[in-house]
């Protein structure tokens, strides 16, 4: 068992406490910690977690513990997760990596230096649903790849996040918390990104949070809000991807890749499962794909699983810093684009991790 000492118990860490202990059978929590300790004291009760720690250092400074789960708010997470790995251990992040790339560099720099592994969310591309999408056009069903385009419009998450300040301030807004799903998605689809063009605006300086128990409480909006990107992919395919928290839209926008003999409707990146749909150029509908892999249902913590599985074994990890490094890479050159106006390069390279592979036993990785 690879032991996980989770730092913030926020509204995210339910699911994650759900799967560790109930579903992934290679590994389990050993501790929590959060700044306010009744929420740590609930997930032990709830979740039997053997133990909690008032600060994040007391948590690094458990032995027992091989990987920190990051799972504060993005502001947060270059300075725990920096603090985590100077402490000498393992990290997996929410996302993002890091609030900026700069800070993102850094923490890939202090892993290496160090020898630790370092990773993060989104794990929704080890999905059935986009493993299904990689699969088809691996396999040439829309012959070769020309394009894609991804919409993710909503209105905000102050209707519903007890807590939401955050997704207005420094390492907020649409991009950086809803593109990750996007891009990962679409970089595991298409592969790597070499230059973006964007345009970024900030449509309401103030929001007002409509969600209890912060109810009418205004929030100042620090981060653009209607964000556009054109990304460039190494294969030379094009893709648009739009994300806003300013525009009403009853739910998932289209998510498409193109290719020369078909087009696919890739399911909402944000989940797991499906539907995949499929129109041939011979064919004058969309038809619905079967699943051909495992993890349709909420299975948060499944890139967790999988770097505790490389732990163990030395094999690749599938979220790694390659992954969730050049996804932030690609998000801030969107701003980067708009205030310069330019065509910005991107740095970091990618490579496509490996495809899921099925294994009989539900919650063991291959
Ligand atoms: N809420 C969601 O639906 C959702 C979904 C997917 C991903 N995420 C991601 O998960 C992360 C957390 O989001 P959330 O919605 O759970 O936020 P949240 O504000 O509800 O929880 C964050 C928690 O971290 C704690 N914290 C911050 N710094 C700490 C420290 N140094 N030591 C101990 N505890 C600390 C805070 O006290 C808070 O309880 C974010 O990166 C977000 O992007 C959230």
């Amino acid at each position: 068992m690879v032991k996980i000492g989770m730092v913030g118990v926020g509204a995210i860490s339910g699911i994650y406490l759900k799967n560790i202990t109930g579903l992934f059978q290679e590994i389990e929590v050993e501790a929590v910690c959060d700044l306010v300790r009744e929420k740590a004291e609930k997930a032990k009760e709830e979740y039997g977690v053997p133990k909690i720690y008032d600060t994040m250092y007391d948590l690094f400074a458990d032995d027992e513990i091989d990987i920190v789960l990051n799972l504060t708010r993005p502001y947060e997470h270059y300075e725990v997760t920096k603090a985590a790995l100077e402490a000498g251990k393992h990290v997996y992040s929410e996302k993002p990596l890091a609030a900026t790339f700069e800070e993102g560099k850094a923490l890939v720099e202090l892993a290496k230096d160090k020898g630790l592994m370092l990773g993060g969310a989104p794990d929704t591309f080890m999905g059935a649903g986009i493993q299904t999408c990689r699969k088809l056009i691996e396999d040439g069903f829309i012959g070769t790849p020309v394009g894609a385009a991804a919409f993710m419009i909503c209105r905000g998450h102050e209707s519903w996040h007890p807590d939401p300040e955050f997704y207005y301030k420094h390492g907020g807004g649409p991009m950086m918390d809803m593109g990750p799903y996007y891009l990962t998605a679409m970089i595991n689809l298409l592969g790597g990104v070499r230059g973006v063009t964007g345009v970024a605006k900030t449509s309401f300086p103030q929001r007002v949070i409509t969600s209890q128990p912060k109810a009418g409480t205004v929030i100042d909006v620090d981060v653009p809000t209607y964000v556009t990107g054109i990304l460039d992919f190494d294969s030379g395919a094009v893709g648009t991807l739009f994300t806003t928290f300013d525009v009403v839209n009853n739910g998932q926008a289209r998510f498409e890749v193109y290719g020369s003999e078909g087009t696919l409707l890739v399911p909402d990146p944000n989940t797991f499962g499906g539907p995949v749909l499929l129109l041939r150029q011979e064919e004058k509908e969309f038809k619905e794909i079967p699943l051909m892999f495992d993890y349709a249902d909420n299975s948060r913590g499944l890139g967790l699983a999988d770097m505790a599985k490389s732990l163990e074994t030395g094999r690749a990890f599938r979220a790694g810093y390659e992954q969730t490094l050049h996804v932030l890479e690609v998000m801030t050159a969107f701003e980067r684009s708009s205030m310069a106006r330019a065509y910005v390069e991107i740095e970091s390279d990618y490579q496509s991790a490996p495809a899921m592979k099925h294994n009989p036993l539900k919650g063991v990785l291959d």
